[in-house]
């Protein structure tokens, strides 16, 4: 059965940055795109670059290791070299606190 897990407060994440977070034994980066926030797989499924360290830009975001691009809303692939997209979790925001479903 799914829950909300506490990963963060909002306040640690400025606007157009991500963290990474590890929530259940899975890696996730945590984005704040216009205040929004948003959760994908941290792991790129090419070689296992760290999408929290990528460059954003717009509503991509881009691996810092050989520059796959993934939609930060959606984890859908949109540039390669990742043969996949990597999977999205939803996030709530209870007053400070960030929560993912895991
Ligand atoms: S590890 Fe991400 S593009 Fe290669």
């Amino acid at each position: 059965m799914s829950k909300f897990v506490e990963v963060s407060k909002v306040s640690a994440i400025p606007d157009q940055s991500a963290i990474c977070v590890e929530v259940e034994d899975k890696r996730v980066a945590l984005f704040n795109f216009d205040g929004q926030f948003y959760a994908i797989e941290d792991t790129c499924p090419h070689r296992g670059g760290p999408l929290s360290e990528g460059s954003i830009n717009g509503e991509e975001v881009r691996c810092p290791w050989h520059g796959a691009q993934f939609n930060i809303k959606s984890g859908d692939v949109t540039s390669p070299p990742s043969p996949t997209g990597v999977t999205k979790y939803n996030v709530r925001v209870s007053g400070d606190a960030i929560e993912i479903e895991v």
